[in-house]
């Protein structure tokens, strides 16, 4: 049992919250293969290693980085449009564990056509032309050494909306972190919806 350690670390901690961050943001477009989001889950040792102690009291307390993409995407302007999160972008998340973040060959399919002089769309067209794609940034992310496997699609099924984890992004430009899905959200929903709540329904 970690939790116990990690409250002390927090409490001696004090006001040491935001001192451990180093800064390891990746530059904001890769080459087109770049799989966004990718991670794996299929380590078999539950450890509490981070990279510092700084990052630890960082995770307890949902304190995150905060996410600089590559360009600023409105998302208001697509929901606004009539464009739901589901239909090009986060499409996977209907399926499986991933939301998804979309590619740039994604915007083009309407942005060939809509849009064509505004600037953000000149600067992804033109990435588009030399192979580049969106090196998008996690909003979202539960720190690895939690272990925690999230799946999407059980919850899009029962019909969870996307404003109860993620908070008002419709009416946001760039997905800022609304919301704190800390282990007592999950697990109080959990209890009142009787969805599974053993231990390992969502760690690994
Ligand atoms: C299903 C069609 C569709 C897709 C896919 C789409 N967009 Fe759009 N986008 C629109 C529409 C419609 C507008 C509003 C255009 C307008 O008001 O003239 C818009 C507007 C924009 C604008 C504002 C343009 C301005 O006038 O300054 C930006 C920036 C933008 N989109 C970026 C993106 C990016 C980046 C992606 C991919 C992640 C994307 N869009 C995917 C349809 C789409
Ligand atoms: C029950 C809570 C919950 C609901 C409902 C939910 N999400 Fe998430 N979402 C999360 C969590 C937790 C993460 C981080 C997961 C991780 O790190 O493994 C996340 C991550 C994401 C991400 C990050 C991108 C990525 O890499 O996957 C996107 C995008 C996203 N969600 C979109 C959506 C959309 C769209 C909906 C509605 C159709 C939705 N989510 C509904 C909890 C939720
Ligand atoms: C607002 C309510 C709510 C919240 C918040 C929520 N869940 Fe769920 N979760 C559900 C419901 C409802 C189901 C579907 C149960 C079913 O299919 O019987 C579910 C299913 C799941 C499943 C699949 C369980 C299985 O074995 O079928 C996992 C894994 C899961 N949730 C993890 C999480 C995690 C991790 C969080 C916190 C980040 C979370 N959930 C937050 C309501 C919620
Ligand atoms: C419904 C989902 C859910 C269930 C059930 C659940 N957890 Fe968690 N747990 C989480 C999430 C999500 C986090 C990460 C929260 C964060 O990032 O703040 C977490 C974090 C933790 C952590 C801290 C890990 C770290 O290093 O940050 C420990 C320890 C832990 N859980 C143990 C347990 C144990 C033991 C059980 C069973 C008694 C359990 N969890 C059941 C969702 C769950």
């Amino acid at each position: 049992m970690r939790f116990p350690a990690l409250v002390v670390c927090v409490m001696v901690a004090g006001a040491g919250i935001g001192c451990g961050w180093l800064d390891d943001r990746p530059a904001p477009v890769t080459p087109a293969n770049y799989t966004a989001g990718a991670q794996s889950q299929n380590s078999t040792t539950f450890t509490s290693a981070r990279p510092s102690f700084g990052a630890a009291v960082n995770d307890f307390f949902w304190v995150k980085k905060e996410a600089i993409q590559p360009i600023e995407f409105p998302h208001v302007t697509h929901i606004k449009n009539g464009i739901t999160c589901t239909e090009y972008c986060h499409e996977s998340v209907t399926k499986g564990p991933e939301a998804g973040l979309p590619s740039i060959n994604t915007c083009l399919i309407c942005h060939a056509a809509i849009a064509t002089e505004a600037e953000r769309i000149k600067t992804i067209t033109a990435w588009s032309e030399k192979g580049l794609d969106a090196n998008w940034q996690r909003v979202y992310k539960f720190a690895e050494p939690a272990h925690v496997k999230f799946n999407h699609a059980p919850h899009i099924r029962a019909n969870v909306e996307c404003s109860t984890c993620h908070g008002d992004i419709a009416n946001q430009t760039v997905a800022q972190l609304n919301t704190t899905l800390d282990m007592g959200t999950c697990v109080s929903c959990h209890r009142e919806k009787q969805a599974p709540n053993d231990c390992l329904t969502c760690h690994y």
